[in-house]
């Protein structure tokens, strides 16, 4: 494509400063305090599609955050490139922890990005991911390359399940239809190894409650003669999982994909250092599932974790209780043909069943999605690969994710349509974490390449 990086040369300051213009806007969506900031991001992106050159920008209402639509076709004989990305972020706590604003974005050399990281919540999830895409549009139109139709679909409800986008998408099947669906919100195994995601795992989360007596006994007068909800909870936690770290739920592992020799021989491939893994997180050791390393742990097998835990007294100093009820909230990561609804009702079954005497278990569950796999045989990927080998000089390794983005295997079912994940972020940016950021350099090679992976989508399309 001509004029690729020197377009984005002469204008990598602008791209920079308008990136922060929309990191600027706390648009946390867990949180209802932040509704007029999450709103206020969705009219910002839907000025920058504009500005980048659709022809067409809605702001869709939903019954929770809008989505924000928009389009440029070129001609309906070409192909179309749906490009889907999030607005939202997760909450930015413990803020304590951050080392400058979350939402005041500044770029800071690191150890890993001397030439400087972007801090800010939302930097790599998925504002900084998502507005590569915008400016890779800027860049086609205004230089008359783009090759393709192109629909752009960003929401802001990706953090918390995207419950409203299924019924938009759902609705708008025939708006929406396209012939490759591309997606920014993963990551690359590292800064000069790119990769793209080809899995993700599901997920079924549930929020459970264990009730002991009626109100909350000195535990001096009570203890050792009534259950103890937290005790309790604690103990059916740790039953969840056997000396092997297997998942003792009947039936979880019924419908789990096992992965032939080879393909997990080729996984092992893929450049990786356990000593610095364990340097990064500061931990002596690694743990988990026996008879599977690291990288199948995160990715081909399924998980279960307690992402929170509460109950009684937990202020300063010492209070002297037995509290009348304990609750934890509970992650499984799931992975492809485990369906997400199954496994929810076998864990409540199972939850329920455990329990002992003297309690009661109320399990709830939130939201929940299922796994995706992609092949690399598909024309998306082929694309994908080309481009990434002009921008990084190396072709990409095929990687399945660990992490989970519910709407892509819905895509499949409702649109037809194959989603090519290409991300660009790295492990370390410390995504729903204090001091997240993104990469000046990852920003810039999104940039670079989206637009490669365009051309070679629409010339793989004429053959
Ligand atoms: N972008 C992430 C998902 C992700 C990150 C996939 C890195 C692969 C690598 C997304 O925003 C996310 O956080 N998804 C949630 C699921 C959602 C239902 C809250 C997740 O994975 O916890
Ligand atoms: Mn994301
Ligand atoms: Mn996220």
């Amino acid at each position: 494509m001509k004029n690729l990086k020197s377009y984005i040369e002469t204008h990598k300051t602008r791209f920079l400063d308008e990136l922060f213009a929309l990191l600027k806007l706390p648009s946390v969506s867990a949180d209802s305090s932040y509704k007029k900031d999450v709103i206020s991001t969705a009219n910002f992106v839907a000025e920058s599609l504009k500005a980048a050159g659709c022809d067409t920008v809605e702001i869709c209402e939903t019954d929770g955050y809008p989505i924000v639509y928009g389009e440029k076709i070129m001609d309906t004989k070409l192909p179309t490139v749906l490009v889907y990305g999030h607005y939202d972020v997760q909450p930015a706590d413990p803020l304590e922890l951050w080392d400058s604003a979350p939402f005041e974005p500044i770029i800071k050399p690191t150890e890993l990005h001397p030439e400087g990281a972007i801090f800010a919540r939302g930097a790599c999830d998925d504002k900084g991911q998502m507005y590569m895409h915008v400016k890779a549009l800027e860049f086609m139109t205004s230089t008359s390359q783009l090759p393709c139709n192109v629909k752009f679909m960003i929401e802001g409800e990706e953090e918390v399940g995207s419950e409203n986008l299924a019924t938009f998408v759902k609705t708008h099947a025939e708006k929406l239809c396209n012939d490759v669906i591309l997606i920014s919100d993963t990551g690359m195994i590292s800064k000069d190894t790119p990769s793209i995601t080809t899995g993700l795992r599901g997920l079924s989360y549930v929020e459970v409650e264990v009730t002991g007596p009626n109100r909350d006994l000195h535990s001096g007068i009570y203890g050792g003669a009534v259950a103890n909800p937290i005790n309790i909870l604690a103990k059916m936690i740790a039953s969840l999982q056997d000396k092997d770290n297997r998942i003792t739920i009947p039936g979880f592992y019924d419908n789990v994909e096992e992965l032939s020799h080879d393909e997990r021989a080729a996984m092992a491939k893929a450049p990786f250092s356990l000593e610095n893994y364990k340097k990064t997180l500061d931990i002596d050791a690694v743990y988990g599932e026996k008879g599977y390393s690291t990288n199948e742990r995160n990715s081909i097998r399924p998980t279960l974790d307690v992402n929170g835990i509460w109950g009684g007294y937990t202020g300063e100093g010492a209070k002297t209780v037995i509290a009348s009820k304990a609750y934890a909230k509970i992650s499984m990561r799931l992975v492809p043909n485990q369906n997400h609804e199954e496994i929810t009702q076998l864990f409540k079954t199972h939850f329920e069943t455990i329990a002992p005497d003297g309690v009661r278990v109320k399990v709830t569950p939130h939201h929940g999605g299922q796994g995706y796999v992609t092949p690399i045989d598909n024309i998306g990927y082929q694309a994908a690969s080309k481009a990434y080998y002009d921008t990084f000089g190396k072709y990409p390794i095929p990687q399945r994710g660990g992490g989970s983005i519910p709407i892509v295997a819905l895509f499949e079912d409702l649109l037809k349509s194959k989603t090519i994940l290409m991300g660009f972020g790295l492990d370390s940016d410390a995504i729903h974490s204090p001091n997240e950021h993104f990469g000046v350099f990852n920003y810039l090679k999104g940039i670079e390449t989206i637009p490669l992976f365009y051309k070679y989508f629409a010339e793989l399309n004429q053959k």
